[in-house]
C-alpha cells in the first residue's frame, strides 16, 4: 500500500471535524477537491490525513485507478463516525454557549433558551425571547462609573417612559432615539431608514444650551428626574427638526388644541440628538411592581402558562361592565387569551390617574373566568396620535408577545381641535392598522360598542340589539357629572367596587381643590378682586384658601427674576406648580399675576387640571384704564422709558380667547366683581349654593 505516512501529533479540534465531515459526505473525491473544499493546502490536508489516520478514525485505501489524483478512497471507520458527532454535539455548544454569554452580555439577564437536546419543540414566535439593550449588571456598574464624567441629560417624564421601552425591547427594534434619517423616514413614510415601519418618532429633545455643548461622536449619560443614571447614548445626530411639519404628518394638524402639537411646540426642546443607548438600569418604579412586566417577562408568561393566542386591550380609562364584556368577546371570537394592557406612563392631560385607575382594574380583572385574563401595566406615554398611534400601540404588543390587538372607534383619538371638529375620522385607526396588520404582526380585532339592553338584563353589541328592546347607556361625560354631583351610579352600569374607587378620588365638586387664575394688565385690579374673593370663600369655610399675588410671589418666590419672556414663564410655572399642589391636597389657590402669555397659561392649566377644576378669569381692564388709574406710577415711568418691557407699553400681552369668565372692572365695585367669580364657581358645582 503506498498510503500517506502517519504522524504523531492530532491537529486540533476544529479541522479535525471538518475534514471528518467533508470526507463523510464526499468519500470519493480526490485529495486536491477536498483541499480545496476544505480551504487547505494539499501538504497540510496531506497532514491531517495522516493524524487522522494514526489515531484511527479513517481507513484509506488504495484504490483501482489510473488517474494519479484518484489513488486513495478514504472511509470513517466507527470510531472516526462517533469521534465527528462527537465534535459536532460541541462545537453546537460552543456557539450556543457563545450566544447566552452574548445575550447576557447585551441585556443584563440569562436568555432563558434551554439546550437543544433538553428542548423538546419549537418555540412560538410570540413566545422566544427578544433582544433588549441592557449590559450586563457587572458592565453596567462600570460603565455607570464611567458615565459619571459624561455630560448629563435629565430626561424629562416622556423621555423616562420612551427610554424603558427602547431598552427593554417594547420599541424594538429601535436600537436607541432616532437618528435624523430614522426621524425624516418616520415622519414621512411612517418607516425608518432601514425600512421598519414605525409611525412614532422617539427622539431626544433637548434644550439649546445643552446641544450647543454636545456634538455627534460624544457619549452622554441620561439620568431620571433624581439624578440615577439610566442608560448611555452614543450621539450620532444632532439637529433642528421641522416641528410643524412633524406635527402634520404624525398628529394630521399643526394645531395646538392637540396635546401632542402643543407638547411638541412648547414643552420639547427646539434641538433633537439621536444615536444608539446603552441600558444601565431600568427606570425605577415604587407603585405596582407586580403588576409591570417587560416584554420579556410577558412572554415568558405566555410560554410558561401555554398562552398560543392573547388579545390585547388597551386602555386609558377606568373599565365598567361594557369594557368587561366587549373584551371578554374579543377574546372568545378570537378564540383567544385575554391580557388588560393600560397604559400608565402618561396619557391625555385631565386623565383619570393611574392610581384609581390600576385599582378598578383590579377589581375588574376578578371578574373574569380563572386563567382566561391577566392583567399587565404598560409604562407608555401615549401621543394620542389616531391612526398612527394604532398602528405604534400594535407593534408594541407584539414585542410584549401579543398575537390580536383590539382596535376601536376613534382609537387614541385626541379630542376636538380648535375649529371644533374632530382630528380623524372615526374608523382611520382601524384602515391603517388594518392596511399594515401582516407587517405588525398583530391581528386586529374589531371593537364593539356594547349597551346595556334592559329586558334582557344583559350587554348586546349596539348592532345586534333585539328589536323593541329598551337600551340604556351612561356616557362618559355623564358619568363624571354624576360623580361629580355625587349622583347614583347603577350597577349595571359599573362594579361596586369600581365606583368605590372612583368615589374616592373623585369626591363631588364641592369638596374638591380648584384654582382661579386671574390675568390680566398690571393695575386692572386682578389683586384687588382676587384679596374680595379670598375673604368671601373664607367665610364659606370649609377649604384652606391661598392667594398667590403676583407682587408677593415676587418677593417670595422670585425675588431673583425679572421681566423678560424667560424669566416671566418661570415665574407662572412656579405659581402653577405651588397652585397645582394646593388643588391636589384639596385646598382652594387664588393666583393673580400678569401671566401674559397664551402658551404659559395653557401649560399651568394643564398641570393643574390633572388634579382638578381650573377657571380662568381675564380682568380684561383696558390699557388705557390702567394708565390713567397708574396706581402705582409704574405707567408713567415705563412711558418715560424708565421701565423696560413694561406689559401693555413695550411688552405683550397677549388676552386669552376661551377664559371661563371675563370681567371688566371699568365702572364696576370690586364686591361685584369678586361675586360674579362666586356666582362662576357655584354654576360649576366648585361652591355650594
Ligand atoms: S408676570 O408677567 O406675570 O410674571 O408679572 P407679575 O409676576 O404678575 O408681576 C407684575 C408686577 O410687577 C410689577 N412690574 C411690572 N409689570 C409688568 N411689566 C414690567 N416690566 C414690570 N416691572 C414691574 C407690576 O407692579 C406688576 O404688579 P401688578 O399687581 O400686576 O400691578
Amino acid at each position: 500500500m503506498n498510503a500517506p505516512q502517519t504522524s504523531a501529533f492530532l491537529p486540533d479540534e476544529d479541522a479535525l471535524f471538518r475534514v471528518l465531515r467533508q470526507l463523510d459526505r464526499v468519500p470519493e473525491a480526490s485529495q486536491r477537491a477536498t483541499a480545496e473544499a476544505l480551504g487547505l493546502s494539499l501538504g497540510k490536508l496531506n497532514a491531517l490525513l495522516q493524524a487522522a489516520q494514526a489515531a484511527g478514525f479513517i481507513r484509506i485505501t488504495d484504490r483501482d485507478s489510473t488517474d494519479r489524483r484518484q489513488r486513495f478512497a478514504y472511509a470513517l471507520t466507527a470510531k472516526g463516525g462517533a469521534e465527528k458527532s462527537r465534535l459536532a454535539d460541541r462545537f453546537l455548544a460552543g456557539k450556543l454557549a457563545e450566544y447566552l454569554a452574548l445575550h447576557a452580555e447585551l441585556t443584563g439577564q440569562a436568555a432563558g433558551i434551554v439546550t437543544l437536546k433538553q428542548r423538546t419543540e419549537v418555540m412560538q414566535n410570540n413566545h422566544a425571547p427578544l433582544p433588549e439593550l441592557y449590559v450586563s449588571y457587572d458592565s453596567a456598574l462600570k460603565l455607570k462609573h464611567e458615565a459619571a464624567a459624561l455630560p448629563s441629560w435629565d430626561l424629562t417624564a416622556r423621555q423616562v417612559c420612551d427610554l424603558e421601552l427602547l431598552m427593554n425591547g417594547g420599541f424594538y427594534p429601535l436600537k436607541g432615539f432616532h437618528s435624523e434619517a430614522d426621524y425624516n423616514g418616520v415622519v414621512e413614510h411612517m418607516r425608518t431608514a432601514d425600512g421598519h415601519l414605525w409611525p412614532i418618532p422617539v427622539t431626544l429633545d433637548v434644550n439649546e444650551a445643552f446641544a450647543d455643548k454636545i456634538e455627534p461622536g460624544q457619549d452622554i449619560a441620561l439620568r431620571d428626574a433624581e439624578g440615577v443614571i439610566l442608560a448611555i447614548m452614543s450621539v450620532t445626530d444632532k439637529w433642528v427638526p421641522n416641528k410643524a411639519r412633524e406635527a402634520e404628518m404624525v398628529f394630521g394638524a399643526d394645531d395646538l388644541a392637540h396635546p401632542a402639537v402643543n407638547y411638541l411646540h412648547n414643552q420639547a426642546g427646539k434641538v433633537y440628538l439621536g444615536g444608539p443607548v446603552t441600558g444601565i438600569q431600568q427606570p425605577v418604579h415604587y407603585d405596582f411592581k407586580a403588576r409591570r412586566d417587560t416584554p420579556n417577562e410577558l412572554r415568558a408568561f405566555f410560554r410558561k402558562v401555554g398562552w398560543q393566542k392573547v388579545v390585547a386591550f388597551q386602555t386609558r380609562n377606568p373599565l365598567h361592565r361594557a369594557h368587561q364584556e366587549l373584551t371578554f368577546r374579543a377574546a372568545k371570537e378570537a378564540q383567544a387569551n385575554l391580557l388588560i394592557h393600560p397604559v400608565v406612563g402618561m396619557t391625555k392631560p385631565g386623565d383619570v390617574d393611574h392610581f384609581t385607575r390600576v385599582r378598578c382594574y383590579e377589581a375588574v380583572i376578578d371578574k373574569y373566568p380563572a386563567s382566561t385574563t391577566t392583567m399587565s401595566l404598560l409604562n407608555l406615554a401615549m401621543r394620542m396620535a389616531g391612526p398612527r398611534e394604532a398602528v405604534w400601540h400594535g407593534l408594541i404588543r407584539r414585542n410584549h408577545g401579543v398575537t390580536h390587538f383590539i382596535v376601536g372607534r376613534d382609537h387614541a383619538g385626541p379630542g376636538k381641535n380648535s375649529a371644533g371638529q374632530d382630528f380623524y375620522g372615526p374608523y382611520d385607526a382601524q384602515e391603517l392598522f388594518k392596511k399594515h396588520e401582516a407587517e405588525i404582526g398583530v391581528t386586529m380585532v374589531d371593537f364593539k360598542h356594547m349597551v346595556y339592553v334592559q329586558e334582557k338584563a344583559q350587554y348586546y353589541p349596539a348592532n345586534e340589539v333585539p328589536e323593541g328592546c329598551t337600551v340604556l347607556d351612561i356616557s362618559g361625560t355623564e358619568l363624571r357629572r354624576r360623580l361629580r354631583e355625587g349622583l347614583d351610579i347603577p350597577e349595571w352600569f359599573s362594579f361596586p367596587e369600581v365606583v368605590t374607587q372612583l368615589r374616592k378620588t373623585s369626591p363631588a365638586r364641592d369638596k374638591q381643590g380648584f384654582t382661579v387664575f386671574f390675568t390680566g394688565l398690571s393695575g386692572s385690579g386682578k389683586s384687588t378682586i382676587a384679596n374680595a374673593l379670598m375673604v368671601k370663600l373664607m367665610e364659606q369655610g370649609g377649604r384652606p384658601v391661598t392667594l398667590l399675588d403676583g407682587d408677593v410671589v415676587r418677593k417670595h418666590l422670585s425675588s431673583e427674576l425679572g421681566f423678560s419672556k424667560e424669566h416671566r414663564d418661570i415665574n407662572i410655572r412656579r405659581i402653577g406648580y405651588v397652585a397645582s399642589e394646593i388643588t391636589k391636597n384639596g385646598g382652594i389657590a387664588i393666583c393673580a399675576p400678569i401671566a401674559p402669555y397664551t402658551a404659559t397659561r395653557r401649560a399651568v392649566r394643564e398641570m393643574i387640571e390633572n388634579y382638578g377644576s381650573f377657571l380662568e378669569v381675564h380682568v380684561a381692564t383696558s390699557v388705557e384704564e390702567c394708565e390713567r388709574r397708574d396706581r402705582k406710577g409704574l405707567y408713567k415711568l415705563a412711558r418715560e422709558g424708565k421701565i423696560k418691557e413694561f406689559t401693555g407699553i413695550s411688552d405683550p400681552y397677549e388676552a386669552p380667547t376661551a377664559a371661563e369668565l371675563v370681567i371688566d372692572t371699568e365702572g364696576m365695585q370690586v364686591d361685584s366683581c369678586a361675586h360674579q367669580v362666586i356666582l362662576k364657581l357655584e354654576s360649576m358645582g366648585l361652591i355650594k349654593a
